[in-house]
């Protein structure tokens, strides 16, 4: 029998993880299907369970529930998901389940491997410091940069964050005058309206890179990176990169996300 997974999420129409997984279950020869799942915004624990009970073996879980699929989870979660506290893998297996979270790792593969950037003594700037940006925290840290700091509207939710985690510094945009980074990555969901989050000018170090979480559309974060020299990039890599992951999670075999990513990118 075909093994059934999907994504989760509210929206999810215009998911591309559908097509992503197809294409590495191509790839590795795997059968599986995998499909979409717009859970009600008050339903989300009860559409996984019905995807569960219908033979599911596992799911990707996004806007808005990663937090919802962390308290779904219980203590059933991997290391690098009870640091983060979001859930973005649902492994079900002989009747239980347990909650992984591969973004992270995703991002930080985007950013090292397939973009040759080093995080490891970089200055980074983490914006947001809701879902997204607990998910990569942890990580991003753990790759050594020289200084992280977050910045959010919120700027007492960036602050705590820092505190729990360790990160150099937390507080609102303004606090962030005078300092320079090499690598700015949006966690915010400013794209998603067509803004950006209120950075101060000069923030871009000499050859920074801008990166946005949020994929497939140009934003006006990344257009601010580009009009103050930096360079530019959508989320699209990190999303290939956290679905691997989560392939590997589910399949135990690694696809090749070079062909997948240069596909989605048109190339
Ligand atoms: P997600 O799971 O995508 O992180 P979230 O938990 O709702 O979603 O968090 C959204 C993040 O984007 C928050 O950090 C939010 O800032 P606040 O905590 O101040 O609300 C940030 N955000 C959303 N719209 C924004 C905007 N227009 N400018 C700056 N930050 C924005």
């Amino acid at each position: 029998m075909t093994d059934r997974y999907a994504v989760i999420g509210n929206p999810v129409a215009h998911s591309k993880s559908p097509w992503i997984h197809a294409e590495f279950a191509r790839q590795t020869r795997q059968d599986i299907d995998y499909g979409r799942i717009e859970a009600p915004l008050e339903g989300f624990a009860r559409a996984v369970d019905e995807f569960r009970a219908a033979g599911g073996r596992g799911a990707n879980v996004t806007l808005p529930f990663k937090q919802q699929a962390h308290l779904y989870c219980g203590n059933a979660l991997s290391e690098r998901a009870r640091t983060a506290g979001v859930v973005n893998t649902l492994i079900f297996d002989g009747g239980g389940w347990r909650g992984d979270n591969t973004d992270g790792v995703g991002l930080l593969r985007d950013l090292t491997a397939n973009l040759g950037r080093a995080v490891a003594g970089a200055r980074v700037l983490l914006m947001g410091a809701g879902g997204a940006a607990q998910g990569v925290l942890a990580p991003l840290l753990q790759a050594g940069p020289a200084r992280l700091v977050i910045a959010n509207r919120t700027a007492d939710k960036a602050r705590s964050l820092a505190q729990r985690h360790g990160a150099s510094a937390g507080g609102d945009y303004d606090a962030l005058r005078g300092e320079q980074f090499d690598l700015v990555v949006n966690a915010t969901s400013a794209g998603l309206e067509n803004a950006a989050p209120p950075l101060p000018a000069g923030v871009f170090a000499a050859g920074a890179l801008g990166y946005d979480m949020v994929y497939g559309r140009d934003t006006p974060f990344l257009a601010m990176a580009r009009a103050a020299g930096a360079a530019a990039l959508d989320g699209t890599g990190m999303l290939v990169e956290q679905a691997a992951e989560s392939f590997q999670l589910w399949r135990g075999v690694r696809p090749d996300t070079a062909p997948v990513l240069a596909a989605l990118r048109g190339r």
